[in-house]
């Protein structure tokens, strides 16, 4: 992880070590350097998207660990059918797995569905979900008269207030499900105050729409 993400947050004339404490950790192999619990909130801006599948539970879990009960998350990443994956698609040699590439930088892309990060972060992770939708973007480049179509997941959740902390795998695993149905229940039923937005892709629609765009721009470099 290079330092100079956490350099430019301690470069800021507001940044105060009495109010702000900026630490670098690798997600996947590290502890967080902070106590469990004390993050205010999170942003997850384009990060999940460089990282395995198979990293994804485990990170959300420490995610949820590290922030305070009643604490939001904020995530934006790639969408599934984002006109760069189709990109990475018609090439044919940079997949990894199903919706995940590997860029000639060789960081990694995954792209997401609305349905995936519910499940990843609501079901799976413990959060109560706020809003999760694909957001839409036509990037102009006015230069040379390119039309890039962006799909970006955009996504808030909430780790519940509830006073004794349960961990999510109470309410994933069926074992502990059973001993502690009570608890379990009564974070199923947890009620959110915001109502949860799902915003379904029209697939069809966008595949073809995308794909001539791509054929369309098949020379631009810049997506990745
Ligand atoms: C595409 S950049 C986005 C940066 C910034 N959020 C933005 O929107 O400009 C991806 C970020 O994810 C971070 N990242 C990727 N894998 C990570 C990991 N395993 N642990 C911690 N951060 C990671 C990178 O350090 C990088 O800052």
């Amino acid at each position: 992880m290079s330092p100079r993400a956490t350099n430019y947050v301690k470069q800021n004339e507001l940044y105060s070590e009495e109010k702000v404490e900026a630490k670098q950790c690798d997600l996947v192999k590290d502890d967080i350097p902070f106590e469990p619990e004390t993050a205010q909130f999170a942003q997850f801006i384009f990060v999940l998207s460089g990282i395995s599948p198979e990293h994804h539970g485990p990170v959300v879990k420490k995610i949820y660990d590290q922030l305070a009960p009643g604490a939001v998350l904020f995530l934006r990443d790639y969408g599934k059918y984002d006109m760069a994956q189709l990109r990475f698609a018609s090439r044919g040699n940079q997949k990894l797995k199903d919706n995940f590439y590997v860029a000639s930088d060789r960081t990694r892309r995954y792209y997401f569905t609305v349905e995936e990060i519910t499940e990843l972060f609501g079901k799976q992770g413990g959060f109560e979900v706020i809003e999760v939708k694909n957001h839409y973007r036509m990037v102009e480049n006015r230069k040379e008269s390119k039309t890039m179509h962006r799909v970006w997941i955009q996504a808030r959740f909430r780790k519940p207030m509830y006073q004794n902390s349960i961990s999510p795998e109470l309410v994933l695993s069926p074992a502990k499900k059973e001993d502690s149905s009570e608890k379990s229940l009564e974070m199923e039923k947890s009620e959110d105050p915001e109502p949860v937005v799902i915003v379904q892709v029209e697939e069809e629609e966008l595949i073809e729409e995308t794909v001539s765009l791509v054929q369309q721009d098949e020379e631009t470099k810049s997506l990745e």
